[in-house]
């Protein structure tokens, strides 16, 4: 009998910072685990970034170091898709169409935009869209077209983006009813990535590990800064003889995404017994970060060296990307009477 055809899974990411520890529990290893079971498209969206990047150079740099890092970290770019939102331009034809057929309420009702505005009315701004770009605005229907372009059966996503995922099935169900005689659309799937619900990487301050809160570990940091970093994970003053609950422990927690189950367990019963210190933990927090870290610094660092073959890989992925974007855009043209 003959396989079954594999789903076609997308996802996004936003070029917006330097790359840690937490997106590595969080979105980069889940989305190698599901690029086994999908045919998996990942692309930098750029475009989206460019709402509040404001630097050439930053955006420039970041979307080159979210590739490298995803490709450090072991995507295969023979058997995923990844490329760059703006390489492909049909997803910006497409979102205009879609724009078309999107309700400006939906838009008003968007959780980032609604929050902007809220953020103005806290500082007593007379205008609420004060200092709001269209960008921002239209935000949903770039994400709705990056989804339909591809023909995309499922999009993994975090809980915060899901309500731009409900959006681009809804975009598409409107198109669907309005032009759907001629060409239908692909309504997709919104897949919660349900494992790593409550998995989220503590940072330097015990909050989860994020760039907004500044206590990340950045993955590509020098070895002595690492240490450094590690260093000053928060720890209480418990006397090294003293029994530990290690799973109160925000460096323990970050051990055990890293070290082999077995250290782990072994490293947990120490703690729990009493007799080992939070600065040997970390020591060896440090050393299990570093040995994963090493090789995959050093092939981040060659595909980050301006002529390195990191552009054309994406290059490549884009064409693919774009072969399947001409079949959409084309049906959606002739759908809507314009070839
Ligand atoms: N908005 C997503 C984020 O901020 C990134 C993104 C853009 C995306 N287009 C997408 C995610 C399409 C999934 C599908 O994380």
């Amino acid at each position: 009998m003959q396989e079954a055809p594999r789903k076609v899974s997308l996802t996004g990411i936003k070029p917006t910072g330097e790359p840690h520890l937490g997106n590595l529990v969080g979105a980069i290893r889940p989305a190698l685990e599901l690029a086994e079971r999908y045919d998996a498209m990942y692309f930098i969206a750029d475009y989206h970034a460019l709402t509040t990047i404001r630097d050439p150079d930053l955006l420039r740099h970041y979307s080159r170091s979210v590739a490298a890092t995803w490709i450090a970290a072991g995507l295969d770019t023979d058997r995923v898709t990844m490329y760059r939102q703006s390489e492909v331009p049909e997803t910006f034809e497409l979102a205009w169409a879609l724009s078309c057929v999107s309700a400006k309420g939906l838009m008003n009702r968007a959780h980032a935009y609604k929050a902007a505005r809220d953020k103005n009315a806290e500082a007593g701004k007379a205008d609420l869209d004060s200092g709001i770009n269209m960008g921002l605005y239209n935000y949903p229907v770039l994400m709705a077209a990056d989804i339909l372009l591809m023909d995309a059966d499922v999009v993994p996503v975090g809980k915060d983006q899901a309500q731009h995922v409900e959006y681009a099935a809804d975009i598409a169900g409107s198109f669907n009813h309005l032009f759907g005689r001629g060409y239908k659309l692909k309504i997709p799937e919104l897949v919660l990535p349900e494992a790593q619900a409550g998995k989220t990487l503590p940072g330097l301050d015990g909050r989860k590990m994020s760039k907004s809160y500044a206590n990340t570990i950045p993955l590509f940091v020098k070895e002595s800064q690492l240490k450094k970093l590690v260093r000053r994970i928060a720890t209480d003053s418990t006397p090294v003889e003293a029994p530990k609950d290690p799973d109160a422990s925000h460096a323990f927690q970050i051990f055990e995404q890293f070290a082999t189950e077995a250290e782990a367990a072994a490293v947990r019963k120490r703690l729990e017994a009493g007799g080992m210190g939070w600065g040997e933990l970390k020591d060896r927090l440090f050393e299990v970060l570093n040995e994963l870290l090493t090789p995959l610094r050093a092939r981040y660092d060659e595909l980050m060296e301006p002529d390195s073959e990191l552009d054309a890989l994406l290059a490549a992925g884009a064409e693919r990307a774009r072969a399947r974007a001409r079949v959409v855009l084309s049906n959606v043209r002739t759908a809507v009477g314009i070839d």
